[in-house]
C-alpha cells in the first residue's frame, strides 16, 4: 500500500495538491489544487453529477448559496449540536479532540512532564463570517454541510419542477467546518467539497429502509465503477452515540487507508429531521395528504474521494511509480510525442495529431527528454496511452501506441485513434 508521504510527494511535485497560500508558510486544513489536481477533481465531479443527475428521471440539480440567513443554522440544529469535544492541555495549551487518542498520546509523549488535560467541553465546527458595513455587523456563517441549502429550496423546487415524491436534489459544492485537529493531508480539512443527494420520500419505515439499502449499493458500486479496489471499501454502522443530531440512522462508506480505515461517504437517514425545523410539508394531490417528507441522504466528500482515489491508483514497480487511475479519470487520457524532438518532420506530424486529438479528449504533449523518460513521466501522472510519431508514421499515417498498466504496444491508423481511446474509456 502507498505510504502517505509517498502520495503528499507526487502530489506536489505532479501538480495534483499543494499547501494553501504555500509561501506564507500555509494555512492548516486548506489545500490548493493544481493543473492536474483540478481535472482529476472536475473528473471525479462530472462523473457523479452524470449518474446522480443526468441519467435519471427522478433527481434534479441546484447550486445554492454558501453563506445563507443565520436562521437557517438555528432551524437545523447546527448552531447547537454541531459540536466536536475538545481538551486542552494544561502544559501548553494546544487543543485536541478529546476521541482522537491517537492525537492526545502523541501530543503526551512530546512532554517530558505529565500532561494534564482541561475536562472536554464542546466546541461548535460553523465557520463565523461578519457581513455589512454598519456596526454590529451581520453574524453568519459559512454553510458546516451543503445540505441545508436544499432543504431551504424544497418548496420553490416543488412549485418549478414537476418533480412529485419520491424525487432527489443534488449538490456539489464547497462547506466549511472549523475542525480542531486538522490532518492527514487533505483528509480532514476546513475547507472541503461536497457531493450530495438528499432524496425525499413519504414518511414510512418501510420505504425508507428500502431507499435507504438501495442508495448504499448505488453509492458503493459508483466507486468501484472509478476502478477503486472493492477490496478497501467497506460499510460501517453508526452507533446511536455517533450520529450527527439529525440522523436517524447512517453507515458510512470506508476505504482502508494507510492511516486505517476511514469514512469518505456517509449514507444517512435523516427522517423527517430537517423539513420538520424547517417547517416545510408536502401535498400529495392524488392521496389528498399533507405530510412531513422524510430524507435519505448520500453525502460524499469531494476531497476524501480525490485522495482515496489518488491512494488507490497508486502502484510503484523497481523504479517506476504509475498511478493506475480509471482512463474516465485520468487528468490526460492520451500523451503525444514525436520519437525524436529535433526532427521537424517529426514533430510536425506529431504536432498536427496532437492538435486534432486535444479537440476532442484531454491530451499532452511531450518532447523533453528521451522516449523513456516521458514514458515515466506520463505513468507517474496516470496518462493511460502514450502516442509516438516514428519515421513510419510519416509513410504509413500510423502511430505506436502505448498502455501504461501492460506496457504493451499496439500500431494504431491516425485516422482511428480517436475511435480507438473512446472504446476503450467506456470499456
Ligand atoms: N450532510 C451530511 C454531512 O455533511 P458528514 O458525514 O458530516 O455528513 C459527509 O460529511 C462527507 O463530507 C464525509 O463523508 C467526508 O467525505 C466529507 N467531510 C466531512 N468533513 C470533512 C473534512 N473536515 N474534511 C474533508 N472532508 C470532509
Amino acid at each position: 500500500m502507498a505510504k502517505m508521504d509517498e502520495i503528499t510527494s507526487l502530489a506536489k511535485r505532479r501538480g495534483f495538491i499543494f499547501p494553501s497560500s504555500e509561501i506564507y508558510g500555509g494555512l492548516k486544513g486548506f489545500w490548493d489544487y493544481g493543473p492536474l489536481g483540478v481535472e482529476l477533481k472536475n473528473n471525479i465531479k462530472r462523473l457523479w453529477w452524470k449518474s446522480m443527475v443526468y441519467e435519471r428521471d427522478d433527481v434534479v440539480g441546484l447550486d445554492a448559496s454558501i453563506i445563507m440567513n443565520p436562521k437557517v443554522w438555528e432551524a437545523s440544529g447546527h448552531t447547537e449540536a454541531f459540536t466536536d469535544p475538545l481538551v486542552e492541555c494544561k502544559v501548553c495549551h494546544i487543543r485536541i479532540r478529546a476521541d482522537n487518542n491517537q492525537e492526545i498520546e502523541n501530543h503526551e509523549k512530546s512532554h517530558k512532564a505529565t500532561v494534564e488535560w482541561t475536562k472536554p467541553k464542546t466546541f461548535n465546527l460553523l465557520t463565523e463570517v461578519y457581513l455589512g458595513t454598519t456596526e454590529p455587523k451581520l453574524k453568519a456563517y459559512l454553510r458546516g454541510e451543503i445540505t441545508q441549502g436544499v432543504f431551504v429550496n424544497f418548496k420553490n423546487i416543488l412549485d418549478s419542477s414537476r418533480q412529485r415524491i419520491p424525487f432527489g436534489i443534488a449538490q456539489i459544492g464547497k462547506a466549511f467546518r472549523n475542525e480542531i485537529t486538522p490532518g492527514n493531508f487533505t483528509y480532514r480539512s476546513r475547507e472541503f467539497e461536497q457531493m450530495e443527494l438528499e432524496y425525499f420520500v413519504a414518511p414510512d419505515e418501510k420505504e425508507s429502509l428500502e431507499t435507504f439499502e438501495y442508495w448504499k449499493e448505488q453509492r458503493l458500486k459508483w466507486y468501484v465503477s472509478l476502478g477503486m479496489d472493492k477490496k478497501k471499501l467497506r460499510f460501517r454502522e453508526h452507533a446511536p452515540d455517533e450520529r450527527a443530531h439529525y440522523a436517524k440512522s447512517a453507515e458510512d462508506i470506508e476505504y482502508e487507508a494507510p492511516f486505517g480505515w476511514s469514512e469518505f461517504e456517509g449514507i444517512h437517514h435523516r427522517g423527517e429531521w430537517d423539513l420538520g425545523r424547517h417547517k416545510l410539508s408536502y401535498k400529495d394531490e392524488e392521496a389528498g395528504k399533507e405530510y412531513t417528507p422524510w430524507v435519505i441522504e448520500t453525502s460524499g466528500g469531494v476531497d476524501r474521494s480525490t485522495l482515496f482515489i489518488l491512494i488507490d491508483a497508486y502502484h510503484s514497480e523497481k523504479d517506476r511509480v504509475i498511478l493506475k487511475l480509471h482512463p474516465k479519470l485520468a487528468p490526460y487520457k492520451a500523451a503525444v510525442f514525436p520519437l525524436l524532438a529535433n526532427k521537424p518532420d517529426l514533430v510536425t506530424k506529431a504536432k498536427t495529431i496532437y492538435l486534432r486529438l486535444k479537440l476532442r479528449l484531454a491530451t499532452v504533449w511531450d518532447d523533453r527528454g528521451n522516449i523513456g523518460k516521458r514514458y515515466f513521466a506520463q505513468d507517474e501522472i496516470g496518462t493511460p496511452w502514450c502516442v509516438t510519431v516514428d519515421f513510419d508514421t510519416l509513410k504509413d499515417d500510423a502511430v505506436t501506441v502505448r498502455d501504461r498498466d501492460t506496457t504493451k504496444q499496439e500500431r494504431v491508423a491516425v485516422d482511428n485513434l480517436e475511435e480507438y481511446f473512446q472504446n476503450k474509456i467506456k470499456g
